[in-house]
């Protein structure tokens, strides 16, 4: 029998491949997913099958994870707890789908991962598992091994001939892909502790980025972005172009103790720099274009749109509706933006589209023939009906 692992070369899901075989008697396929880390995926073909995987499927994820995981939730602009642009949280619905694609066409009766017990992974993993192919069973490790440390990983791996990475590890836990970078671990388990300036992996810290603003526009279609500086670009261009300007402007970096779905509070330290740079587009975009009723509507909803994300409940009936709602309100989303990037911040600085609901005539401070102030004279008493009436009731309750 076959079973599905989600492998990425590391240490943890490198021991896991004996561990399979020796616990199950499993034939193990390894699947890694290109999401944008940056990391060479190719000789993980070779390492892979030095590991015991019978076969390795390599798998770009990318362009898919761009147009249909990150711009549905910019669209949406979900953000959790104010903070977190959900780069991790997106990526492995994704990710969980192609597992079970590749499952089915190999006949696997099981698909394993490397999440601890402990996280919001683990759920996001599992639950589009269970919404994508309910018969598969699922394998978590860390769940079940008696692995508690680095220390005994490595042990693991040296009786049974598997090379263990020379090079130091980075005292983080960290998630990479094409929109963030998440940090977590060490000295971060201290809230106290502001985050060194190490740290950083892709952004420029913001008072080390040049000291003269770079101006950007973005050009965008139904809620989408398509040109960049007036040239149209791929979305992967899309993100590589605007992944450049933020990390050099030291944009989008957030630190946030969160609350996760399993129960404790955590403290994370994201890197989001394009990411952060196209919610900022995107909003001053809608600000121009959205009537006030959907606005104010799509505003409550994308806090539970983000918490859906964040929950791994992706693959949902809520989920899409909500998505399908987005979509409909993006009808009109189509425009350019200007920003200013300057050490950190995102300015807004321009913002045109032949869909603005903005109207100088009505909103001008000079002279104008359109709006009868008159007007406003019968709409405040009407509005204002209630707070008079009841006004009108406590005066006669004191007088009596
Ligand atoms: N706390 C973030 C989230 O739940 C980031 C998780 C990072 N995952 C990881 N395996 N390092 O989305
Ligand atoms: C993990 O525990 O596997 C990573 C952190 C998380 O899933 O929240």
């Amino acid at each position: 029998e076959k079973v599905i692992l989600a492998y990425s070369g590391g240490l943890d899901t490198s021991i896991i491949i004996p561990w399979l075989q020796e616990n199950y008697d499993y034939e193990v396929i390894a699947v890694a997913a290109d999401v944008g880390q940056g990391e060479e995926l190719e000789p993980l073909n070779e390492k892979a099958i030095r590991t015991g995987a019978s076969k390795i499927y390599i798998e770009d994820l990318r362009e898919e994870f761009v147009t249909d995981f990150i711009y549905p939730t910019m669209k949406a602009g979900a953000v959790y707890e104010g903070k977190y642009l959900l780069g991790t949280s997106i990526a492995r619905p994704l990710i969980a789908k192609r597992l079970v694609e590749i499952a089915e066409k190999e006949g696997a009766v099981a698909i394993c991962h490397g999440c601890t017990g402990k996280g919001n992974d683990q759920v996001r993993f599992e639950l589009t598992i269970k919404a994508l192919a309910p018969h598969l069973k699922i394998i978590a490790p860390w769940r079940i091994w008696d692995i508690k440390s680095r220390e005994e990983e490595i042990e693991y791996a040296q009786a049974r001939g598997i090379d263990v990475p020379v090079t130091k590890k980075r005292p983080y836990s960290m998630d990479r892909n094409l929109w963030h970078l998440s940090h977590e671990g060490a000295d971060l388990e201290d809230p106290w502790n502001a985050p060194k300036d190490e740290l950083y992996m892709i952004c420029t810290p913001p008072e080390k980025a040049p000291d003269t603003p770079t101006y950007v526009e973005i050009e965008f279609e139904k809620g989408v972005p398509v040109k960049i500086d007036g040239k149209a670009l791929s979305p992967l261009e899309i993100m590589d172009k605007l992944n450049a300007l933020g990390a050099a402007n030291g944009i989008g970096i957030d630190d946030i103790v969160e609350n996760r779905l399993v129960g404790m509070k955590s403290r994370g330290v994201y890197e989001t720099p394009g990411g952060t740079i196209l919610y900022a587009a995107h909003k001053e975009l809608e600000y121009l274009t959205l009537d006030r009723a959907t606005q104010h509507y799509k505003e409550t909803m994308a806090v539970r749109y983000a918490e859906l994300v964040y929950d791994g409940c992706w693959y949902t009936p809520l989920r899409e509706a909500m998505a399908a709602f987005v979509d409909s309100t993006q009808e009109t989303v189509t425009g350019t933006v200007r920003l200013k990037l300057y050490k950190g911040n995102c300015v807004p600085a321009g913002c045109k589209s032949p869909y603005s609901l903005y109207s100088e005539e009505f909103a001008t401070f000079g002279e104008d023939e359109v709006y009868n102030q008159k007007d406003s004279e019968g709409f405040i008493n009407l509005f204002g009906l209630p707070l008079k009436v009841r006004a009108l009731m406590m005066e006669n309750l004191k007088g009596n």
